[in-house]
């Protein structure tokens, strides 16, 4: 929520990494229009909770893929914020960074999850450091902001 009210206003949103919902619900909250990502591979029980979730919420958009196939379908420079949650190995991170930080409007805002040495032996951490420097910001809950 902190991170969210520090982005100013939110047009476009991606959030890459859903699970059951929870953080999509909050994002889905201050955006005018979100696009959800994620395969739910061996997931249908999740992604059903995620379904019911966020059933009333007419800005939701939801892509069941991978996050570099979805990547492909959004236009360079179109979005305002992209929330990374999804896979959480180094080299997923650093993909997910180079494939949708280009669709991030200028100005406007990378952001992910689990920004900690503690987390995955610090791999999310490490391929934000090498690729983005460091962040902007680091929130109370690990969750990390860049600005394009
Ligand atoms: C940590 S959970 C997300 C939690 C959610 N953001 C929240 O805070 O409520 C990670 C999610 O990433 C998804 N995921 C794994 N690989 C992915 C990929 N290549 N692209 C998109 N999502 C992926 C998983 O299916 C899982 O639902």
């Amino acid at each position: 929520m902190n991170l969210l009210e520090s982005c100013g206003e939110l047009g476009s949103v991606v959030e890459v990494g859903c699970f059951r919902g929870v953080s999509t619900e909050a994002i889905l909250l201050f955006a005018a229009h979100v696009t959800a990502v994620d395969p739910w591979q061996g997931l249908d029980a999740i992604y059903q909770q995620f379904v019911t979730r966020t059933a009333g919420y007419g800005n939701l958009e939801i892509l069941r893929k991978p996050s570099l196939d979805a990547a492909e379908e959004l236009a360079d420079g179109s979005l305002d914020l992209v929330y990374i949650d999804g896979a959480h190995d180094e080299a997923s991170v650093r993909a997910d960074i180079a494939a949708w930080r280009p669709k991030v409007r200028a100005g406007r805002w990378l952001a992910g999850h689990d920004y900690s040495p503690l987390i995955d032996r610090g791999a999310v951490m490490r391929a934000i450091d090498d690729v983005l420097g460091a962040p902007h910001r680091v929130f109370e809950d690990g969750s990390w902001l860049f600005q394009c």
